[in-house]
């Protein structure tokens, strides 16, 4: 591992409480972080190194599983505080003249920031040399509002760095059973064969929470769940199960297949949206035993707000591999459950020569879940014991989590080890990105001239009815065993 400095823009914000250093916490635990490696937390305030510290002890501390008291001080001694308000060029000098004074192999500036701040500091950044070949920066979703936003940023941060340089992060592509997704496809002849229109009858895709908009309310507000998850975690999960073989790992044959599919994505026209789309809000209810309440009670949210926070789509891909068959996706805040999923539904055997009880699904389903749990499980027919030969459903189990010993890495650690290391393959490229925005930008416009508000869902359920209507219609039913 290379040795590098991190400067982590944002660094008193939730993101980099919540996930970036305790990922860069496990992965110094687990020794892999250079021994000289050190990391630059920025803020807009001026305060001292001493007190940021501190402050880290009463909250990113308390949320760590087992941080040994000579490990966690360790870790420390690798931080510094740096005040940088985006505003203000000296303080640009400052930080690069530190960094460069000491000239780690790479450095690593990670935007955790509002993104209209990605390209003043990205100019700042390069006026100070800070942009240097050594140099990568990441910039958190969101990347804007909307496409011609995005590519505003990503054409003000390209004046400075090259694509090469440039790591957009997408949680979601680290996750685990995110490349076991790519595992069980391409490193195993048993489904390819399978893994098309002949043979699978439909795919779901939930990514499904319990918790609502927390602290974030106001954020969220102008977000909403479509720009939130959808034009992003979903279609890349949509894009790691629908691509082609790639002709290798290199991080530009994964991504060259996944354009390929966004750009296959059929789009769905504004006379399309009300058939093929519904969007829900919250309403107060009971998540966990809990009451909660409803979306427009939260703090920051506008009485009147129409944001979603809960969306289901029918998407198609029109190509030879999948034309005609449905890609149901779906995401809430406040459902019954915390789970993401990826479910594929086979086609039934073409005639059918045992007797099926009533209700028995008569179709083989592979649920490749990446929440709460990690595990793989193969749903199919086998005979129920006795003389006649009935059929009933059992599956075969594959519990990641507790097959194998070693330590597994959680996104956010895996991504960071990623951009250190100068590895590109789990992260978008500007034309995935651009895509995205084109495939959700008439959803988005529709929704917001629509004078239709969103359908109202009870917290603690699956969603509005219309969500169960929108497969109903195609004869489906979601998957919702939990
Ligand atoms: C983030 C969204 O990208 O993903 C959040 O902004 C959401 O609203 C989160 O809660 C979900 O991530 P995970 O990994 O907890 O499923």
């Amino acid at each position: 591992m290379p040795d590098f400095d991190m400067v982590l823009f944002g660094g008193t914000g939730d993101l980099a409480r919540r996930k970036l250093l305790p990922a860069l916490f496990d992965a110094h635990c687990a020794g892999l972080l250079h021994p000289a490696a050190r990391i630059l937390a920025t803020g807009s305030r001026a305060s001292t190194t001493e007190a940021y510290l501190a402050a880290l002890e009463e909250s990113v501390r308390p949320g760590l599983e087992h941080a040994p008291p000579d490990a966690w001080a360790a870790f420390l001694a690798r931080i510094d505080y740096v005040q940088v308000d985006a505003d203000e060029p000296a303080h640009f000098d400052v930080l690069a003249r530190r960094v460069l004074q000491r000239a780690p192999e790479v450095v690593v500036c990670y935007l955790a920031t509002a993104p209209q701040l990605f390209a003043p500091i990205c100019a700042q950044l390069g006026r100070t040399g800070l942009n240097h070949p050594g140099v990568r920066v990441v910039l958190e979703k969101p990347l804007g509002h909307d496409l011609e936003s995005s590519e505003a940023i990503n054409a003000e941060v390209a004046r400075d760095f090259a694509e090469d340089q440039i790591y957009r992060i997408d949680h979601y592509l680290g996750k685990e059973s995110v490349q076991n997704l790519m595992a069980i496809r391409f490193g195993n002849a048993l489904f390819e064969p399978l893994w098309r229109r002949e043979w699978i009858q439909d795919v779901q895709i939930t990514i499904a929470e319990e918790l609502g908009v927390e602290t974030r309310g106001d954020f969220y507000d102008r977000i909403g769940a479509l720009r939130d998850m959808v034009q992003n975690h979903l279609l890349q999960l949509l894009c790691m199960v629908t691509m082609e073989p790639p002709a290798s790992l290199s991080e530009d044959a994964i991504r060259d297949e996944k354009i390929k599919i966004l750009k296959a994505l059929k789009p769905i026209t504004p006379q399309e949206v009300a058939e093929k789309t519904v969007r829900g809000q919250y309403r107060a209810g009971a998540v966990g035993g809990r009451p909660v309440p409803g979306y427009l009670d939260e703090r920051g949210i506008a009485p009147d707000s129409r944001t979603e926070t809960f969306v289901a789509i029918k998407a198609e891909i029109a190509n030879w591999r999948w034309a005609g068959v449905p890609f149901y996706l779906r995401t809430g805040k406040r459902m019954q459950a915390r789970v993401a999923e990826i479910v594929i539904h086979f086609r039934d055997v073409p005639h059918a020569i045992f007797p099926r009880p009533l209700g028995l699904s008569p179709q083989n389903r592979l649920v490749i879940r990446l929440q709460p749990e990690e595990s793989i499980r193969l749903y199919f027919l086998v005979k129920q014991p006795g003389d006649t030969v009935t059929l009933t459903q059992t599956s075969l189990d594959l519990d990641l989590a507790n097959s194998f010993k070693a330590r597994r890495a959680g996104a956010y650690e895996r991504l960071l080890l990623d951009v250190i290391r100068g590895r590109l393959g789990l992260f978008v490229r500007r034309d995935e990105q651009v895509q995205a925005w084109r495939w959700v930008e008439p959803i988005l416009e529709t929704w917001r001239d629509s004078l239709v508000p969103p359908k109202p869902y009870t917290a603690g359920t699956w969603g509005p009815a219309s969500s169960s209507a929108l497969l109903s219609r195609d004869g489906a039913l979601w998957h919702e065993e939990v």
